[in-house]
């Protein structure tokens, strides 16, 4: 048989299994294999959220929150029986958090999601969304795996599952064709190729860290340190006692915790607490890396120069052209008389740089340290 006829074969052979996969793949989305599945916690199995003989219900959050939202909701969910009595479970209450000013919105938008639909979005005025179905796969998810089931786009019928985090991030926050204006692609912010990237996807680009607080290491050494670090470590509730993921905070951007991004503010412990998590203050305060640093971060004691955030000088997520997550604040930092707006470093470790711009009128054209 020559190649071509083979060829052909295996493609016609291809034509015919990839909608059988596809098939298989919507008998397997009403199959309850997940926690929900569990009687002895949903007594009326599919019922719980399919009402009636309806299957056709949107991944919208009323029928989630019947459950997860307060609790004289489900106080009448138990009544009814469609929550075990006596189940002692760790319920939390995620529409409390979407309520909070930072969120995912949930609750605002609705009528946009599709069932099956198939992200990151390829169509540029889609509107954007996210639905308690676009991270949660009510019939496959676990205890600890709460995005099982959740699938990557692929090539044809063939789909990946979602089995990291930041991968459930990229749906909607990477190459998205409807990315709002003032938003950026995340895969191109965490690339492990990049010359600095708070580490995500891999460990950093920097092996010595200096400020870093135990467990947190550039490298993994001993079995307790941790060297790569989650969406979740920064994007969450503000209470640590709240329920994990990124529904919503009291602080701006989604936070875990306060970061003040205007220049200007005094510095403190609140101020940039969300750093300080894992970034020893006193490293940074007395200058164990950047020689400037504390002057820069806390002022001179006057009103007119209180003192700069770290967002004035880092990125949060990464940079493909600087080392140390260099990105200065282009609302307050301009290039110098010379027409320069440019970070140096000297080497790898050897905390020595320059910076040639201009902020707040103080020229640097360029300053060395
Ligand atoms: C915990 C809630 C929950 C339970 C329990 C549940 N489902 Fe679903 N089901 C959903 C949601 C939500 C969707 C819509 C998903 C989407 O649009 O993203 C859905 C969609 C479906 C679909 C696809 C409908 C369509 O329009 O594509 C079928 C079929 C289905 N479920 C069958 C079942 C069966 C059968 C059971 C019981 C064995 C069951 N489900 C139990 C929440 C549930
Ligand atoms: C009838 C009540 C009910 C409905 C409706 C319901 N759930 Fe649940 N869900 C539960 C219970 C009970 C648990 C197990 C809680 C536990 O073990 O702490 C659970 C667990 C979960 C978990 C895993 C939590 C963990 O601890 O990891 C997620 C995520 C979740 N549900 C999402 C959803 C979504 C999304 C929907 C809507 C499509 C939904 N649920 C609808 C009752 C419900
Ligand atoms: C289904 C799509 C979708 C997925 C998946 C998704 N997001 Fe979002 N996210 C949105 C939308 C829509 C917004 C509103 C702003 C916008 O359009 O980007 C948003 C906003 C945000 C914001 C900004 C909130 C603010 O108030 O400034 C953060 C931070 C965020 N998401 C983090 C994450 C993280 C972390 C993950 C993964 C765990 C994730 N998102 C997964 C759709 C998504
Ligand atoms: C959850 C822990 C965590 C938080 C929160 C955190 N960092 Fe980091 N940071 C790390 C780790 C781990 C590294 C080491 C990466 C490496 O080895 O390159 C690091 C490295 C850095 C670096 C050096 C990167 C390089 O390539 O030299 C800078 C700068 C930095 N972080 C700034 C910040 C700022 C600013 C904040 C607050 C907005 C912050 N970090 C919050 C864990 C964290
Ligand atoms: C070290 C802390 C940290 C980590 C880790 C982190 N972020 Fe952020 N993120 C921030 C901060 C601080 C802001 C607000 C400042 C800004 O916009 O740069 C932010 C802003 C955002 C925004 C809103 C701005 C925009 O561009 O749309 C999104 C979305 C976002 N992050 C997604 C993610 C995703 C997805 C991940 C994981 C792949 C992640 N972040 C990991 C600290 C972090
Ligand atoms: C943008 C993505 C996104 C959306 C939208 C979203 N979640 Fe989550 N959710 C997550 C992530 C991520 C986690 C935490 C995963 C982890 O770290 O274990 C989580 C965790 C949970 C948990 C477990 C909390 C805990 O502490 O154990 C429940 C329950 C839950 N979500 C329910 C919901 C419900 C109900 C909705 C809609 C009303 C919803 N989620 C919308 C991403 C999302
Ligand atoms: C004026 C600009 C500027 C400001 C403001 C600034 N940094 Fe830096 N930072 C730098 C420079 C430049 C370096 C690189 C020093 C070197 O060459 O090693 C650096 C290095 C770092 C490092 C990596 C080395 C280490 O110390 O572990 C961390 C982490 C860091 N900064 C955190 C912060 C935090 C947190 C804040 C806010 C509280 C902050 N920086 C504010 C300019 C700044």
């Amino acid at each position: 048989m020559s190649n071509s006829r083979l060829c052909t074969k295996f493609l016609i052979l291809l034509l015919v299994l990839l909608p059988m996969l596809g098939v298989a793949q919507a008998k397997q989305q009403g199959k309850l294999t997940g926690l929900h599945g569990d009687k002895t916690i949903l007594p009326k199995s599919c019922r719980a959220c399919h009402r009636g003989m309806n299957m056709r219900i949107s991944g919208e959050e009323q029928t989630c929150l019947r459950c997860h939202g307060n609790s004289s909701e489900r106080q009448q969910m138990k009544a009814a029986g469609y929550i075990t009595q006596s189940a002692d479970r760790d319920y939390r209450n995620i529409e409390a958090e979407l309520r909070k000013p930072y969120n995912h919105p949930v609750l605002e938008i609705s009528g946009v999601h599709q069932p099956r639909e198939l992200l990151p979005e390829e169509l540029v005025n889609a509107k954007r969304h996210a639905e308690c179905g676009d991270c949660h796969e009510a019939h496959q998810l676990r205890k600890n795996a709460p995005y099982r089931g959740i699938s990557k786009r692929g090539v044809g019928n063939f789909r990946a599952d979602v089995t990291k985090e930041y991968e459930l991030c990229y749906k909607c926050h990477a190459d998205s064709a409807n990315l709002p204006a003032a938003s950026t692609d995340k895969r191109e912010e965490f690339r492990p190729t990049n010359r600095s990237f708070h580490p995500i996807e891999a460990e950093g680009a920097n092996s010595y860290v200096i400020s870093l607080k135990s467990p947190y290491r550039a490298r993994k050494e001993q079995p307790g340190d941790i060297s790569t670090i989650g969406c979740s470590d920064c994007h969450g509730s503000d209470s640590n006692a709240g329920p994990k993921g990124p529904h919503g905070s009291i602080y701006r951007g989604l936070l875990v915790d306060n970061y003040e991004m205007e220049s200007g503010r005094s510095e403190n412990q609140r101020a940039y607490a969300l750093c300080y998590r894992c970034h020893e203050r006193s490293s940074i305060l007395g200058n164990e890396s950047f020689p400037y640093h504390a002057q820069h971060i806390q002022g001179n004691g006057t009103r007119e120069f209180a003192g700069t955030s770290c967002f004035s000088c880092h990125d949060a997520h990464g940079s493909s052209a600087n080392q140390f997550l260099i990105r200065f604040n282009a609302d307050i930092v301009e290039a110098n008389a010379a027409g320069d707006l440019q970070f140096k470093a000297v080497g790898v470790a050897s905390r020595h740089g320059s910076c040639a711009l201009s902020c707040h009128g103080v020229e640097h054209e360029p300053k060395s340290y």
